[in-house]
């Protein structure tokens, strides 16, 4: 914790706990009088989000398992299986099923929504330089978790896509076989728990997709730990120089965030209940087949922007170690950046780079998005979106690998201000200390 306790318990309950596990102090210390800096704006209210995002998923998930069946054989419906009829059940039978699975299944796209605003929040403000470098790996752990389990949390329905996103996800490991012989295929045969994606690997990744979030929170747990140490960064990405750039956590960012809180929760209650499948694809209301392929299977698309990659390309092995080259890449950022100026606000050049990166991302979830035959038509000219996702997959990795770390040397940034308190109050500050 940031400086020396200043609770003092005031009746004699608090003070015996205190003196046994000092469990009010810890609360106190961490979410009242936390001194946080007085310039946080609106993006900073995604960690708070994102805790809210992860809770959502949590309770509603629980009680979704109450009443699901995590099988694939054959139930009393010819040509459905148990695990999608318990889930038209939840839909049509179950008091309030339709509001908690619509609620779970567009809480995990809301999740992602605020999970991505918060990481490219962290690197224009450059969040990830020291002494923030474990929080930063931390929130890279946590977004690997999230995929996996919203990877397998899409496998439950056990709809057509479902299937097939199972299919064609856990294949990828066969092309190891490119590199030792029978190693990817006897991966995939574990993963599988057969000779087949089939009932065993749906219950297997039932009971994994229950577990992750529980490991999630844990690794927030630790996240915010390794938040609390040196304290938030910025947006003006400079120090705290004393308590003047300081307000306490309480009531000051819990109003704030709260509010950010509820106008999220606006939003996600506007997609739940005016368009709950608008982001849902229309082959998982057909139960699995595994002898019907899907014209196109693509991932939700919170993935498409990896999944562009992947299938830009055409050598298995090579796409997929470019798919995990891309994300093994986000745990260097702290190390690739070579500017001594944290924020993006001060840094004219590397802020350009910087939105151009985000366009780049949205143009490969639109790449993944498209059919494999997709083309652009541009005056006579005919530009296939496979060559669209190399360029942007290319630019991916450039920005971290060579952008971040020549541009950090020869930019010139622009002046920072004193103190925080300097800039957020002009002359009427006190003098930094
Ligand atoms: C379940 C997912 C997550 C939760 C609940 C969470 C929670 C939080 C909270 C509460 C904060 C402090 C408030 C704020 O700055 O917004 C924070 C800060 C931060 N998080 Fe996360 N986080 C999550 C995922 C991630 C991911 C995936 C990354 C990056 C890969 C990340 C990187 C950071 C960084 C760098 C900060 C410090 C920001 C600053 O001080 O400028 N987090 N997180």
């Amino acid at each position: 914790m940031s400086g020396p306790s200043t609770y003092v318990p005031q009746t004699g309950l608090t003070r015996w706990l205190d003196t046994r596990l000092p469990l009010v102090r810890f609360a106190h210390d961490t979410m009242l009088s936390f001194p946080t800096p007085r310039n946080l704006n609106f993006w900073y209210a995604f960690g708070a989000i994102l805790t809210f995002c992860l809770g959502v998923q949590i309770v509603t998930g629980i009680v979704l398992a109450m009443h699901y069946t995590p099988s694939a054989l054959v139930g009393s419906i010819p040509d459905s299986n148990l695990a999608f009829d318990s889930v038209e059940s939840i839909m049509r039978d179950v008091n309030y099923g339709w509001l908690l699975r619509y609620v779970h299944a567009n809480g995990a796209s809301m999740f992602f929504l605020a999970v991505y605003i918060h990481m490219f929040r962290g690197l224009y403000y450059g969040s990830y330089k020291a002494p923030r470098e474990v929080l930063w790996i931390l929130g890279v752990i946590i977004y690997v978790l999230m995929v996996l389990t919203a990877f397998m949390g899409y496998s439950l329905v056990w709809g057509n896509m479902s299937f097939w996103a199972v299919t064609v996800i856990t294949n990828l490991f066969s092309s190891l076989d490119q590199v030792i012989p029978h190693l990817g295929s006897a991966i995939a045969t574990w993963l599988w728990g057969g000779f087949a994606v089939g009932d065993a690997t749906l219950n297997r990744f039932f009971s994994l997709h229950y577990l992750m979030p529980f490991v999630i929170a844990g690794v927030v747990g630790l996240h915010i730990w390794a938040l609390h140490v040196p304290g938030n960064n910025n947006p003006l990405g400079i120090d705290v120089k004393g308590p003047q750039d300081t307000v306490p956590f309480h009531p000051y960012y819990t109003v704030k965030d709260g509010f950010y809180v509820a106008l999220f929760a606006i939003l996600f209650a506007a997609l739940v209940f005016y368009a709950p499948d608008l982001v849902g694809d229309p082959n998982n209301f057909i139960p699995a087949n595994p002898v019907v392929t899907p014209a196109d299977i693509v991932p939700e698309w919170y993935l498409r922007p990896f999944y562009a990659m992947l299938r830009s390309i055409p050598q298995q092995l090579a796409g997929v170690l470019v798919l995990a080259g891309a994300l093994l890449t986000l745990v260097f950022i702290p190390w690739l950046d070579s500017s001594r100026v944290r924020s993006n606000r001060f840094r004219p050049v590397m802020k350009v780079f910087f939105w151009v990166f985000v366009a780049d991302c949205i143009l490969l979830g639109y790449c993944g998005s498209e059919g494999v035959d997709a083309a652009w038509h541009l005056g006579g000219i005919e530009l296939s979106l496979v060559w669209v996702a190399r360029i942007a997959t290319a630019y991916y990795y450039i920005y971290f690998w060579v952008l971040m770390p020549l541009i950090g040397l020869i930019e010139r940034p622009l002046p920072l201000p004193d103190s925080i308190a300097k800039s957020v109050l002009g002359a009427s500050a006190a003098p930094a200390e």
